[in-house]
């Protein structure tokens, strides 16, 4: 099994605040990021891993695109978090990202004035 690495333990940029108002999700909260190009959501977590896979919702019917940065170098670009139907569905992103043993920051960054999908944790895989 994996590590689980909640949103509300993250940091988040100006703007962002840690909510609970939508029923659902994991752990005590959600990271709702600030709606703007450039908002983000970084964790730091410990590896070895082999997949990184993101808990979100998004009630809208537009995905909310990220960036994701490893330790601050962009590792994938224009990654698509889909809608859920509504805030409170939550679904996951999975993504085949390794890390390597040790302590790494994982960061989401909104590429679109909409800012990023709420974000519930993030999940390190071995
Ligand atoms: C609504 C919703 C928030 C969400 C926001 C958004 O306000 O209640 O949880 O973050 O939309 O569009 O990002």
């Amino acid at each position: 099994g994996g590590v689980r690495y909640e949103a509300e333990s993250a940091s988040l940029s100006a703007g962002g605040t840690v909510d609970s108002n939508h029923a659902g999700f994991s752990g005590t909260g959600f990271a709702n990021g600030a709606n703007a190009v450039g908002s983000y959501v970084e964790w730091q977590v410990t590896g070895p891993a082999s997949a990184l896979t993101f808990g979100y919702a998004n009630g809208t019917s537009a995905a909310r695109p990220v960036d994701v940065a490893i330790d601050g170098a962009v590792v994938a670009t224009g990654v698509a978090f889909p809608p859920t139907g509504a805030w409170t569905a939550w679904s996951t992103v999975p993504k085949p990202l390794s890390l390597t043993a040790g302590p790494h920051t994982v960061r989401l960054t909104a590429t679109t004035a909409d800012g990023p999908a709420n974000l519930d944790y993030l999940d390190v895989s071995p």
